[in-house]
Parts: C-alpha cells; structure tokens; sequence
C-alpha cells in the first residue's frame, strides 16, 4: 500500500503516541480548562475520566488501527463493512481538519513567543505587561495569519514525508528536554510569594463548586489530551508492529501525557496567584500571560524562556501532525492519493477554516465576541470540535469495539505481543460499560 509505514520499534511508537498526546492539550487547554472550571475538583474528576474512561478508549483504538491496518474510516468498514459505522471514520476526519484548524493558531502563539522571549521581550516583564502584550499580539491580525498559516505549511511538510522518517524522528528527542524545562519552571514557580494560595487552588477541592458541566469538561479533556475520539490513536495504531506489547505501550503514553498536564498546572497557578491574578477569570491567553512573567523573575530567563517556547512549538507539531496525518491517511487508504497531494490539500483546506479562528482574539470584533454564543470563535471551535465531537466519537468506538468487533477479539489483538494483560477484565467492563455509559450520563445530563 503506497504511503503507509510502520513504527521502527516499540519506543517508536510510544514517543510517537505520546508526541501526538503532549502538546498544547498539556501546557495551554489544560491549565486554562481547570482555571475554567474552578480548580481542585476539577483536576480530581479529570484524573478519574483519564483512568476510567480515557485510557480503556486508548487502547480500543490503537487495538482496532493495529488489527485492521487502517485509517479510521477503513478500519471500521474492515470490521463491519456495511452499516452506518464509517461514518464515525468520518467524523474523525472532518474533526481533524476543525481541530487543526484552530489548534494550528495556538501553536503559532508559540512560536511567536519563541521569538519575543528570544529577543529579550519578556525581561523584567509583569503581569499587566504580559496581559498587554498578549492582547497586542493576537490582536495583529496579520501576524496571526502568517504564524498559523506557516505552521500549518510546516506540519504538511513533515507529514508529506511519511510515518517513521518524519514523526518519529521529531518525538525522540524533544520529551526530555522538554520534560527537564518544566521541572525548573516547577521549582521557580513554587518558590514565588504567594505560591501557596496557588497550590490551594489546583490541589484542594471544593465539593460545593460542582455543576455537570464540570465532568463534562473534564472527560473533554482528557480526549482531547490522549489524541482520542478522532481516529488518531487508529491511525497511529495501524502503524504498529503485531510484535509490540499493546497494554504497556498504551499505559506509558497515557502516564506521560497525565503527569506532563499535572505539572503544567503545577507551574501555572501558584504563579497566577503571585502575580495578583484571579485563577478562575483565565481565557485562552492564560498560560501565555503568566509565563512570560514567570521568566521574568528566572535567572537565565531569556534563556530557558526561549527554549521552552521552542519545545512548546515543537511539542504543537508533534501533535498537530497527528491531527493532520487522519485526514491524510483517510485519502490515502480510501481515495488512493498520494502522501503529498493528500497533505497539500488537507493542509490548504484547514487554512481556509483558520482564519476565523485566527481573527478571534482580538483581530476581527465579530470573530472575537460572536453574537448569541458570547465567545470567540477559536473558544467555541475549541468546545465543539475539541470536547463534544471528540467525545462523540469516543462513545462510538467503545460500542463498536464492545459490541460489534467484540472484546473477546480486540483481547485476541491486544495480546499479541505480550503473553499477559493483567487488566483484561477491568478494560472489558470499561469498553462495555462503564465509558459508553458514563459518556452518555453526561451528554444527558448537559442537554437537560
Ligand atoms: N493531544 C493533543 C494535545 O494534547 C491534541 C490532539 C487532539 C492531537 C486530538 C490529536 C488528536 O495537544
């Protein structure tokens, strides 16, 4: 089959995966939802959704992209091929092109701020300034355009050259040292005044604050931080090795993409409140207004200020190159194209549906604050395609890996490359029931 590829090994494919799973989930949406929706509680919730619901969803689908060797839509029209299945396939290629689409605008925050910290930007910078500068940023509407539109060009580059050359070269070394930034931003952040009134926040919940909604969010989240309920995980399983041991390769990538979150929060709030901010008025802009001024009070600021907002952008490709490559695989495997007419093309359409989203902070007053919803397009482009539309599609792949492709034969394909899977038991029941129902209460539960 022209275009396809396999992982070079099991490392491959965990730094693969997780490369696809950290990103801006991590680091941006991450630390903003939880300001959102008001703290501790949240986080507890979120950790529950990842273990029950996320993770049992994480190894459904790389088991069904490993077994049928298929892009999303494929891979369920191999199981089933007739029916109304493949269409949840095309849900996960149309959300790929959404999600992109205003993902990619975020990532070019990043490497705008790349070169701000670069040169020297953020020196001395507080938090009125930092808010300032954020605002002044995003609302040049030109600047905007160029830095997503590059970013975009730059993840059909890399995608146009294929699976292990391209993805798995860019994972290998960029966790670590990301990993090693954020444990100094870490110890600066929790040693600023006031840092505890933060930690209170982040880590200490309160039970009276709950509303439905914050559940909802929560299992969004954790979607949407583990790359599921799209096809990604599908796509990236079809790439996998039958040798690969499915149940600790899925476990590592679904630990490190937790703990990198955890620890983003960790920084994130006990600086919101040393810089006299409120933890639960954060936008979009959150974690790019309180960084910069974390720097500012950091020996080597410019230094590691500029190299974190490197990883950052390069952390936003990984990921956005997992976005891109469902679409691409889909017009691979179903309409035959090749890898470079299909990136080309998924890449010109995303950069048509950015702009709005790219004009929506600041830029376009329309855009910025539409009329009936209240928010700015890339906030309800974010709920839409990053929360319900992911969580949709999760919903789907349990029941369909549950009930119609079975779990006693995704069990058969999991175990492949390991003799035992100690959490069989616990996965069947959370496949079955637990995530397909638990989605549905909550879905329910929103609407009335
Ligand atoms: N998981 C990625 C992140 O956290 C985003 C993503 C979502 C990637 C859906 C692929 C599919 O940044």
């Amino acid at each position: 089959m022209s275009g396809r590829g396999k992982w070079g090994s099991k490392v491959g494919f965990i730094l693969a995966a997780s490369g696809s799973a950290v990103g801006l989930g991590n680091i941006w949406r991450f630390p903003y939802t939880v300001s959102k929706n008001g703290g501790a509680l949240f986080v507890l919730i979120y950790l529950i959704a990842v273990l029950f619901i996320a993770y049992p969803v994480l190894i459904a689908e790389v088991s069904l992209g490993r077994f049928s060797n298929k892009n999303p839509v494929g891979a369920f029209k191999s199981i089933k091929t007739k029916g109304k299945w493949k269409y949840v396939g095309y849900l996960g290629v149309l959300t790929g092109f959404m999600i992109l689409s205003y993902y990619a605008v975020v990532a070019g925050w990043t490497v705008g701020y790349f070169f701000k910290a670069l040169t020297g930007k953020f020196a001395k910078m507080n938090n009125e300034a930092a808010t300032q500068a954020y605002t002044n940023f995003t609302s040049n509407s030109l600047l905007q355009i160029i830095l997503f539109t590059a970013f975009i060009l730059l993840t059909v580059y890399v995608v146009s050259r294929g699976v292990s050359s391209g993805i798995e070269k860019f994972s290998k070394i960029l966790m670590p040292v990301l990993f090693g930034i954020l444990l100094l931003l870490l110890i600066r952040s929790l040693t600023m005044q006031g840092a505890s009134k933060g930690l209170e926040f982040y880590l200490k919940p309160d039970f009276s604050a709950f509303k439905p909604r914050v559940i909802l969010e929560a299992m969004g989240q954790a979607f949407f931080s583990l790359s599921l309920g799209m096809g990604t995980m599908i796509t990236y399983g079809s790439y996998v090795n039958k040798r690969e041991n499915l149940p600790s390769a899925t476990a590592w990538v679904a630990f490190f993409d937790t703990f990198i979150a955890f620890v983003a929060g960790l920084i994130i709030f006990p600086a919101v409140y040393a810089a006299g901010m409120q933890a639960t008025s954060g936008g979009p802009g959150l974690v790019f207004q309180i960084l910069p001024v974390i720097f500012a009070k950091m020996p080597g600021g410019v230094i590691f200020g500029s190299l974190f907002f490197l990883l950052l952008s390069i952390a936003a490709l990984t990921s956005t190159i997992s976005v891109l490559e469902v679409p691409v695989a889909f017009f691979i495997d179903e309409k035959k194209w090749n890898r470079k007419k299909s990136a080309l093309t998924v890449g010109a359409i995303t950069i048509i549906f950015g702009v709005p989203s790219a004009l929506s902070q600041g830029g376009n007053s329309f855009f910025s604050k539409l009329p009936l919803v209240n928010k700015g397009f890339l906030d309800l482009w974010d709920i839409i395609w990053g929360n319900l539309s992911l969580s949709i599609g999760a919903f789907f792949v349990a029941i369909f890996v549950g009930y119609i492709w079975k779990t006693s034969n995704a069990l058969l394909e999991i175990t492949k490359g390991t003799e035992k899977f100690k959490l069989a038991f616990f996965w069947m029941i959370s496949i079955k029931f637990v995530s397909p129902v638990l989605i549905l209460l909550i879905f329910l539960g929103i609407i009335l």
